[in-house]
């Protein structure tokens, strides 16, 4: 095989009361990518479509990950990667690790497979880490593994996959304006009350056992974020008010996807999922922001050839 066409999902991190730790991808919402063995070694990238990417292989996300994947595998050959960008960047929903973790798939495809998916994260966090100046693996790891993972510990790397309950549906608005996650970063506090803490690992406890036992009433009252959201909300117009009324409609949680502007919310089923998808509508259309919205499962998957 000479050349691949990847689908790398979109995916939400934080989820709530997992800060840094605990994301799922989305299966209608990604970027693709083309990637190809070239005769000349190294990488280049030969098309960005879709946003303005940097093509400086040094700078470009996704080349800076293949670069880490290639000082390993060392082929006496190189890849060309076009990139069809269809996540904004610095929109809340894993841009810049749907790229990372893209290109990190296409050419361990192209290769025979020779790293393992833990590997893989690990080469796409190269890539993530010149875009969020932090070392995060909350939207890789479900980019590449599929599902809800808990990332246990960064090093080393040890990635859980947790279950999905079948019914659980996302739904994202994203209104079009660009927060960076290492700006979002920056506002947030370095020392926490304790108290927080501990509300923060209850409901993350809660949650991970929600999504084994595929409990929706305990995953509902544990979609807490006690220590980042009050931040960065600040950060997202209306948040408060959609948050209440997506809660009133009742939806199982809400909160910022990532480091925002998206909002993400999480339904028992496709009817509700809609109905919660026309409250963000209906306040967003109201203010001068442009927005989209997205319903979507959760992706088991993570990317795939396509
Ligand atoms: N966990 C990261 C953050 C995700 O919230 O800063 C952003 O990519």
């Amino acid at each position: 095989m000479n050349e691949i066409r990847v689908f790398s999902p979109a995916t939400v991190s934080n989820v709530a009361c997992g800060f840094d730790v605990l994301g799922f991808p989305l299966d209608s919402v990604g970027d693709e990518m083309v990637v190809r063995k070239t005769k000349a070694k190294g990488i280049s990238i030969s098309k960005i479509e879709g946003f303005d990417l940097p093509f400086d292989i040094y700078k470009n996300v996704a080349s800076v990950s293949a670069m880490s994947l290639l000082e390993v595998a060392k082929p006496d050959f190189g890849f060309e990667i076009e990139i069809y960008k269809k996540i904004k960047p610095g929109s809340g929903i894993g841009s810049s690790g749907a790229s990372a973790s893209g290109s990190v798939y296409a050419i361990n495809e192209l290769l025979g497979r020779p790293f393992n998916k833990l590997e893989l994260t690990e080469f796409a966090m190269k890539g993530e880490f010149i875009a969020s100046k932090s070392e995060h693996a909350d939207n890789i790891a479900p980019a590449i593994f599929g599902g809800f993972c808990l990332v246990k510990n960064l090093h080393p790397l040890n990635v859980l996959q947790l279950p999905t309950p079948t019914d659980l549906y996302a739904i994202i608005l994203h209104p079009q304006i660009e927060i960076k996650t290492s700006e979002s970063r920056k506002i947030l506090p370095k020392m926490v009350p304790l108290s927080d803490v501990t509300k923060q690992l209850s409901d993350l406890g809660g949650l991970v056992h929600g999504l084994h036992t595929g409990n929706y009433n305990l995953i509902k009252s544990s979609l807490n974020d006690h220590i980042i959201e009050e931040y960065r909300s600040k950060l997202i117009p209306h948040f408060d008010i959609i948050k209440s009324k997506v809660l009133e409609a009742g939806a199982l949680g809400c909160s910022i996807s990532g480091s925002g502007p998206s909002i993400f919310a999480l339904s028992k089923g496709n009817d509700l999922a809609t109905e919660i998808e026309l409250v963000f509508k209906s306040i967003y259309s109201k203010s001068n922001i442009n927005f989209s919205t997205y319903i979507s499962k959760i992706s088991s998957s993570g990317v795939v050839t396509i």
